[in-house]
């Protein structure tokens, strides 16, 4: 099947890729020259396991083309995808510019029938102005050509972007009880078909229902998140082993394991601003989602959680102590820094005068560029950034570690005790159990981990 993609950021790219990887005829369209120069070069501009090799594997074989030409792109695919970002707006609600400068696109060229897909994640009601988008272009050029927008958000998770996109647990699809809508049906159903072979995974649904689905996915992973966060924090202050009521909690099967981890907070791109924007939307009907607000104090107050830590140990005024933080990254299997745990706290224990050493796996470039923007220029000057987690260990009096690569869960205890001034690791991820941690004569400080 012929199909466009608009934008080739992490999810665009993804699907593309992964959509070519499926036989499809696959044209990606990108307005930023230099990110399509790169690509078409078997350039990658982001850190995603897997992706290279199918990019540059179907980029090979002519399924899988990038460009910044409107018109090709419009002409190209029955299936057109808009997956385009939607940043958060000053007031929290979805910045729809860029979609509906793709949709403006597509009505500006199209002269046949056109199946418009959003993936981006959206808010209710955007299909609507997409279609009202494109008919005004098609009216402006007088012509007459029928389309469908339709709903398809993607549920992928950076550092498992590939695996998830080929091995869906779902599909939602919107779309329109009318004749367009039951074309656009009829060619979502086919070009899904390779993943419902051995069981249906689509759920079918109007538009809208659609489109809200992905913001009640994201809202329920984030609320879960903050719940655990908050019982966490009392946990340490009543002797409770949060890690323990996880594991007893999650064996409800209405509860399930997933999503339950305490830690210091959950960032990345999408929980911070889609539970902000469907507030918003909520807000726009005369509605507060009183649940959302608390979720989302909560993980800002968690954020900081680490660093109140560090503090309660060492004192208010941390000049002259030296600290080594391992990961950066708001989660693994990534270099993306959006909304990152990390930044919070390498304010604040900057902000207190100590000095650190950072590191992380992947993520050392995009630090250097955000703590550019997050920090003074007195303050960067006391971050170092180490080129190995026992690089970052010299001479600290405590390690902090903030994300849970790989690399960090079975690390060298006796060489992190005498590369550390005094052995106290503060751990944001609960990786370890602190009876080993009291065995190995380390101190420790997990979250929730208070027993
Ligand atoms: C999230 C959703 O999980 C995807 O289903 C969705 O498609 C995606 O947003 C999106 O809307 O595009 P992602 O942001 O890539 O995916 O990352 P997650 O794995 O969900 O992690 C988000 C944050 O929650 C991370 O900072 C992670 O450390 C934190 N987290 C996750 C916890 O603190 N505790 C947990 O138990 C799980």
């Amino acid at each position: 099947m012929k199909i466009t993609i608009i934008g080739t950021g992490y999810v665009g790219l993804v699907t593309g890729a992964c959509l070519a990887e499926l036989g499809n005829d696959v044209f990606c369209l990108d307005l930023d020259e230099k990110k399509v120069a790169l690509l078409n070069a078997g350039g990658i501009p982001i850190h995603e396991p897997g992706l290279e090799e199918v990019v540059a594997r179907n980029r090979e074989a002519g399924r899988l083309t990038f460009s910044t030409d409107v018109e090709a792109a419009a002409h190209h695919g029955v299936l057109q995808f808009i997956a385009v970002g939607t940043p958060p707006d000053e007031d929290g609600s979805a910045d729809l510019q860029y979609v509906l400068a793709a949709a403006r696109g597509i009505g500006k060229h199209m002269n046949e029938f056109k199946v418009i897909v959003d993936k981006s994640t959206v808010p209710v009601g955007t299909a609507e102005k997409v279609r009202a988008a494109i008919q005004a272009e098609l009216d402006l050029r007088s012509t007459y050509a029928t389309f469908a927008v339709a709903s398809n958000p993607e549920f992928l998770k950076e550092g498992a972007a590939v695996e998830d996109f080929m091995r869906p647990d779902r599909i939602v699809i919107g779309v329109d009880s009318t004749p367009e809508g039951e074309r656009a049906r009829d060619l979502l159903r086919s070009l899904y078909a390779p993943f419902n072979r051995n069981r249906e995974r689509t759920y079918w649904m109007d538009v809208r229902s659609a489109e809200f689905t992905k913001y009640a996915a994201n809202a329920m992973l984030a609320t879960r998140i903050s719940f655990m966060n908050e019982l966490a924090n009392l946990a340490d202050k009543v002797g409770v082993d949060i890690e323990a009521v996880r594991r007893g909690v999650g064996s409800d099967p209405r509860i399930g394991y997933s999503f339950l981890y305490a830690g210091c907070g959950y960032g990345g791109s999408c929980f911070p601003k889609d539970v902000q924007a469907l507030e918003r939307t909520a807000r726009g009907y005369g509605q507060e989602l009183l649940i959302l607000r608390a979720v989302e104090a909560v993980n800002d107050r968690q954020k900081s959680v680490l660093g109140n830590k560090v503090a309660q140990r060492f004192g208010a005024d941390l000049a002259g102590r030296h600290f080594a933080v391992w990961g950066l990254a708001f989660k693994p299997n990534t270099d993306d820094m959006r909304e990152a745990s990390a930044r919070v706290l390498l304010r604040d224990l900057l902000e207190r005068g100590a000095t650190v050493a950072v590191y992380d796996p992947v993520a050392m470039t995009e630090a250097e560029r955000v703590l550019q923007l997050d920090l003074t220029a007195e303050q960067l000057a006391r971050v170092r950034f180490a080129t190995s987690p026992h690089d970052a260990l010299s001479e600290a009096d405590a390690l902090v570690i903030v994300t849970e690569w790989k690399a960090f869960r079975s690390p060298n205890f006796e060489r992190i005790k005498a590369q550390l001034k005094q052995p106290v690791i503060f751990d944001g991820r609960n990786l370890f159990e602190p009876s080993t941690m009291a065995e190995l004569g380390v101190e420790y400080h997990g979250i929730g981990r208070s027993v």
